[in-house]
């Protein structure tokens, strides 16, 4: 659910500010270190107890102090959420006064966050396609996450036996393997679907003002990451030879990608560094009208530094892409690209000069 105020304290560069979100569009812009991806990663740690540009969360903390603090509103369902991180100890999360774990802040406060990986999304490993989409399953799906956790888990021990030679001990983990990675691959599957669906739908509202040759003849298939010819156990069972030499499991939902075609060949290959862009962030969308549509669930959009690799044509069809968006999102530039002239188009547009915040 949208987050409607949040207050950061000595966090990065910002001492103590306090936001008031809208619901609908938030946009912040500002000179280079003004602090704009800083209040993005405060967003973001809302929804995963991480941030998606250090791993170290105690470089998070103010220069010269002991500890951030951060809290969120949520007005709509009357939600506080307040997160503290001390030097020498682990990230603690409160949800209404009670302690909770991370993971579970991703069903509250879901969001998405396209940043400088994600817009090379098309030129990125399948393990970084993979885990977009499984982050929205884990989001929408009660048992998504039990059934990844069971097959990771499995397949970890069966490595383990390939490893060690222990031929007749991997029949077992086959049978366990295969159960839970037919199920892994049916949310997949079925995510899958209801994005490509949205997304056409994205396509053909943006249709009258494309610029993008590549929109008429992209293809995007699911691999599920074992041959469709074959279920998973047979295909375990055919590929064991090739498992115990290569002394890893080569065939399963853990091989799994999706698959950008341009004229049945790879999109990495053609499209240029603002098309990729610009697909990562319909593809991003495309994921979040799954959720609110099928699942009744309002995930925010997090986009860091949109104007870059956009020409102004592209930036003209992201903002008629905001038009078809009602999720709340939050993004950020350098300059004010946003004219008052633009911002009628939108009810909810609220607009942040980052210099001006403290
Ligand atoms: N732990 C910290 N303590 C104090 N300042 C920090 C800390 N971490 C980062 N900073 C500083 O915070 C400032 C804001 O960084 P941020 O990345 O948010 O800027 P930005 O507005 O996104 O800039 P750009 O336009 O270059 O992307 C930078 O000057 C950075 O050096
Ligand atoms: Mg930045």
């Amino acid at each position: 659910m949208p987050l409607t105020e949040i207050s950061i304290n000595n966090f990065r560069c910002f001492e103590g500010i306090v936001i008031s979100l809208s619901p609908g569009i938030n946009f912040f812009y500002g000179a280079n270190g003004s602090g704009k991806t800083s209040i993005l990663e405060a967003v973001f740690i809302f929804s995963s107890g991480k941030s998606f540009k250090s791993s170290n969360l105690a470089s998070l903390i103010k220069h010269n102090t002991n500890n951030f603090m951060l809290k969120a509103y949520d007005g709509k369902r009357g939600y506080i959420a307040e997160i503290k991180k001390d030097k020498n100890k682990s990230i603690s999360v409160e949800l209404n006064n009670n302690k909770i774990v991370t993971s579970k802040l991703i069903k509250e406060f879901p969001c998405t966050p396209i940043h400088n990986n994600t817009f090379s999304f098309a030129d990125a490993s399948p393990d970084f396609r993979r885990k977009l989409l499984d982050r929205s399953i884990f989001i929408a799906e009660e048992e998504f996450s039990k059934t990844w956790f069971s097959y990771h888990r499995a397949l970890k021990q069966r490595n383990h036996m390939l490893k060690n030679n222990r031929i007749s001990d991997i029949y077992a983990w086959n049978n366990k393997l295969s159960k839970d990675g037919e199920m892994l691959s049916k949310f997949r599957n079925n995510f899958f679907d209801k994005t490509l669906q949205e997304f056409k739908i994205l396509l053909k509202r943006l249709e009258p003002n494309n610029i993008f040759d590549f929109f008429e003849s992209i293809s995007i298939n699911f691999s599920q990451g074992w041959s469709e010819e074959n279920t998973l156990i047979q295909s375990l069972e055919k590929n064991e030879q090739k498992d115990l030499q290569r002394k890893t499991t080569t065939k399963g939902p853990h091989k799994s990608d999706i698959k950008f075609l341009i004229n049945e060949i790879d999109a990495r290959q053609i499209l240029s560094r603002g098309e990729q862009k610009f697909f990562s962030i319909l593809w991003s969308c495309a994921q979040h009208e799954v959720l609110k549509k099928h699942y009744q669930i309002e995930a925010s959009l997090i986009i860091d530094d949109i104007r870059s690799e956009l020409d102004d044509r592209v930036f003209s069809l992201f903002v008629e892409l905001l038009k078809h968006i009602e999720n709340q999102i939050i993004f950020s530039c350098i300059e004010d690209c946003f004219s008052s002239k633009i911002i009628e188009n939108f009810k909810e547009f609220k607009k942040f000069h980052v210099e001006q915040l403290g």
